[in-house]
């Protein structure tokens, strides 16, 4: 910029430039741009059917703005910081290409509604392709889940061995949560779905204009019914947010067994060395960067969630500055969940190997089939809570004895209820265990298989 200012003529000096600087968006909206000329051509199309303008104009308004997103594309547009903000820095360049008739295209809109509607294009842009990411990563779920039906792995509640469950059913879980974040997305995705455009600086316009043909050109479904609201409305960023935080809380989630599976107090799993990295100073380490990344970006987004909340709360209509912060946070938790997504997609794909051996052992060496002698007792007659007390008992012994309870005799068995019989020792296998709960969302191989199937048929 050559003159003393962007705005208007009311203004005598430049700004001083570390205010400029300061007050500057340009350095991270630019990434806006794409979805600022499409808005563009749809206000300059509206604006010659409307007859604010005439069709000659606004070809001339159409073509200019598409060579500028070639321009873009091709890396060869570089506006400076005294342009302030990609609006700004768009209809300068549009001037400079086309003459006058440049000056013509900010008629009937503000950059108050402008920035709105290039918001809500970017969102619903960002959020279809982090649907597509949540897709793959519950196929990798769903495929190790389908090699892993009869793999068992410990159970826990309070983080102590509680009952042995298949390992796919583990996955599954995290295969639900992935599919309530798709939803959620597209609940949010109904909202950011709404145009501003046409709202102006915050009470519409004097221009004859026509909101539903920008709209519809935009693929918007709907449009505001209020302009104030309109233009200082930021609860799809809000709701955005949302559920970006709380696909990164279940990415988190998965990321911490990830990270306590492959430890050698688990070791559970081993990190292939396609997703691992070694120490600079210890040589037989194996750390597990990708799922501790994936837990310590959590934190950064979900302060993004409160950062936005913080910037709304006591916002007076209609637009005010502040607004501009609602970038960055938004920009970061885009990017920063789309990668982590697909980290995690490749890390499931290629990255873990479930160590079986290891895991047969661990569900056969603990007390977590405690329940089952219970129920055992319970299908023979006796009241459930008596037959739990019982087997309290046994534990008790065994532990103090230094034995299983696979390893009691049918004498000791039927020392403590008459009822024990040979098919005692079946029916505490840890195979036999995890078989038997096959009540509607268990673990039961069967349940397991009959979910598969339903994942399979959510997802396609
Ligand atoms: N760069 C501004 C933003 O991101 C665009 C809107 C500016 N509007 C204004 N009235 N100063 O919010």
């Amino acid at each position: 910029m050559t003159e003393t200012n962007t705005w208007s003529n009311r203004f005598e000096t430049a700004l001083n430039p570390m205010i400029a600087t300061f007050n500057a968006s340009i350095p991270f909206d630019i990434i806006l741009l794409p979805y600022d000329i499409q808005g563009s051509i749809a206000h300059a199309k509206m604006l010659a059917k409307t007859g604010i303008i005439s069709e000659e104009e606004a070809t001339q308004l159409v073509q200019g703005l598409q060579e500028i997103l070639t321009e873009y594309e091709n890396g060869e547009f570089h506006p400076d910081i005294n342009e302030e903000d990609v609006h700004f820095a768009v209809e300068h360049r549009l001037t400079a290409k086309i003459g006058e008739v440049g000056k013509k295209l900010h008629t009937a809109r503000s950059r108050n509604d402008q920035v709105g509607t290039d918001l809500r294009l970017y969102l619903q842009d960002k959020i279809t392709h982090l649907r597509a990411n949540l897709r793959h990563y519950q196929q990798a779920l769903l495929n190790l889940a389908e090699n892993h039906i009869d793999t068992l792995i410990p159970g826990y509640t309070h983080l102590q061995r509680a009952q042995p469950i298949s390992l796919a059913h583990h996955l599954l879980a995290y295969w639900e949560m992935a599919q309530r974040d798709w939803e959620r997305l597209g609940d949010v995705a109904k909202r950011t779905n709404i145009s501003p455009l046409g709202c102006g600086a915050l009470a519409g316009t004097t221009f004859p204009i026509d909101r539903d043909y920008t709209a519809n050109e935009l693929g918007f479904n709907d449009i505001y019914r209020n302009s104030l609201d309109a233009v200082s409305d930021r609860d799809f960023v809000i709701e955005f947010l949302n559920a970006a935080s709380l696909i990164m809380v279940h990415l988190s989630r998965f990321s911490e067994e990830i990270i306590f599976w492959s430890s050698q107090e688990f070791n559970f799993v081993t990190l292939k060395d396609s997703c691992a990295t070694g120490s600079s100073i210890m040589p037989q380490k194996k750390n597990p960067d990708v799922p501790e990344l994936i837990r310590g970006k959590t934190g950064r987004i979900c302060g993004h969630l409160q950062g936005m909340l913080m910037v709304m709360k006591g916002l007076p209509l209609a637009y005010n500055k502040d607004l501009q912060e609602d970038k960055e946070g938004l920009f970061d938790s885009v990017k920063t969940t789309e990668s982590c997504l697909e980290a995690m997609t490749i890390l499931l794909t290629e990255g873990l190997e479930f160590r079986k051996q290891r895991l047969e052992e661990a569900v056969a060496e603990d007390f977590s089939n405690a329940t089952d002698v219970a129920d055992y007792l319970a299908n023979k007659g006796v009241p459930f809570r008596e037959a739990y007390n019982l087997v309290g008992e046994v534990v008790k012994t065994s532990l103090a004895a230094g034995k299983l309870l696979k390893d009691l005799t049918l004498e000791e068995w039927q020392a403590i209820h008459p009822q024990f019989e040979n098919d005692i020792y079946e029916a505490i296998t840890p195979k036999q265990v995890v078989s038997a709960r096959n009540s509607y969302g268990g673990t039961g191989f069967k349940e397991v298989r009959n979910a598969i199937e339903i994942a399979k048929t959510l997802t396609t």
